[in-house]
């Protein structure tokens, strides 16, 4: 593992270097800019832009063309969570080893902290990227795997399911519990980590097989992403994971291991990094993104 942490370290450190430049600017009411930069910054793997620029460079892509798509998810991914905290929704109070942005800022910052990261995402996609005939197709990509057609759609049904409402309002009677949860899984997380690798191959010119390729590889460590997040839940400490612990089960989450049993959800979430790898074989030199996906299912953070 020793290896892989330190390649994600350092492009955690180019991520958030390009990041610090990108919200340099000054932000007023002064407490909306103290509110995005605590969003922000302090914590974050920056998994999802890590994966948007590994994946541009492995295929001859430009830095100047995805770096501010991978600011932008990352904003996106921050707000996600920043709304996820909120007392409306899961109600959690501390994110990345301190209090939650509303905890820290009030409610009505909390919602607005978001609002402006989601929207600040879409200006600095269109602002800085370089090559101009690539935003329209970022754009597309990031919009809609960011809200109906991904993120947005998973948590709705995520907290739906939570404040059980009615079976037949969620996906329709006929599905099954491991229907939906497969559902809320791939759209609340993976469809997003889906996103970022889609993008490093439109950023690169990739053809229209290879970026097929790409998202399946995205989907599949992102389903792991979230199993794992799930099992971390139950196995992991609230030291090392920064959010507190056991909370899926005491709030009725429909999580992995509450369906399927931490071992068997151990084995999915280990199969899909296997079934990751076949996708993306037809990239020479794709060894680090096979220690990305192994990464996913055997973190502690
Ligand atoms: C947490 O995402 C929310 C999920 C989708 C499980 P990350 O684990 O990527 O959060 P940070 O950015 O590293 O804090
Ligand atoms: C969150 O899933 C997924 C998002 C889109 C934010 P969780 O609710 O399980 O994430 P954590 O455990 O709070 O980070
Ligand atoms: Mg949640
Ligand atoms: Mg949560
Ligand atoms: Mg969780």
């Amino acid at each position: 593992m020793s290896n892989i942490i330190e390649y994600l370290e350092k492009l955690k450190e180019e991520t958030d270097n390009y990041l610090k430049e990108i919200l340099s600017h000054e932000i007023t009411p002064i407490l909306l800019g103290e509110a995005v930069r605590y969003a922000m910054f302090g914590g974050g793997k920056r998994i999802r832009a890590i994966l948007a620029i590994t994946i541009c460079r492995l295929l001859q892509g430009k830095d100047e063309n995805i770096f501010p798509f991978a600011g932008a998810i990352e904003c996106i991914h921050c707000y996600s969570l920043v709304h996820d905290d909120l007392p409306a929704m899961d109600n959690d109070d501390y994110r990345r080893g301190r209090l939650s942005t509303h905890k820290k800022f009030g409610e009505a910052m909390g919602i607005l902290t978001g609002d402006a990261l989601l929207t600040h995402a879409f200006w600095i996609l269109a602002a800085k990227t370089k090559a101009k005939d690539v935003v329209a197709p970022l754009v597309e990509n990031l919009a809609w795997l960011a809200g109906i057609g991904g993120m947005v759609a998973g948590q709705s049904a995520d907290i739906l399911q939570e404040r059980k409402a009615p079976w037949e309002d969620l996906l329709g009677k006929e599905k099954s519990t491991q229907d939906l949860l497969a559902y809320i899984h791939n759209n609340k997380t993976a469809a997003l980590i889906c996103c970022a690798c889609k993008a490093g191959a439109i950023a690169a010119y990739a053809k229209p097989e290879e970026i097929l390729k790409v998202a399946e590889y995205g989907i599949k460590i992102g389903l792991a992403f979230q199993i794992e997040d799930d099992i971390l839940d139950v196995t992991g400490s609230q030291e090392k994971m920064g959010k507190k612990v056991g909370k899926d089960q005491a709030s009725g989450k429909l999580t992995y291991p509450m369906v399927y049993g931490l071992e068997k959800a151990k084995e999915k979430a280990e199969t899909l990094v296997k079934e990751a790898y076949q996708a993306i074989s037809f990239i020479p030199d794709n060894v680090i993104l096979q220690d990305i996906a192994n990464f996913i299912v055997h973190r502690d953070y």
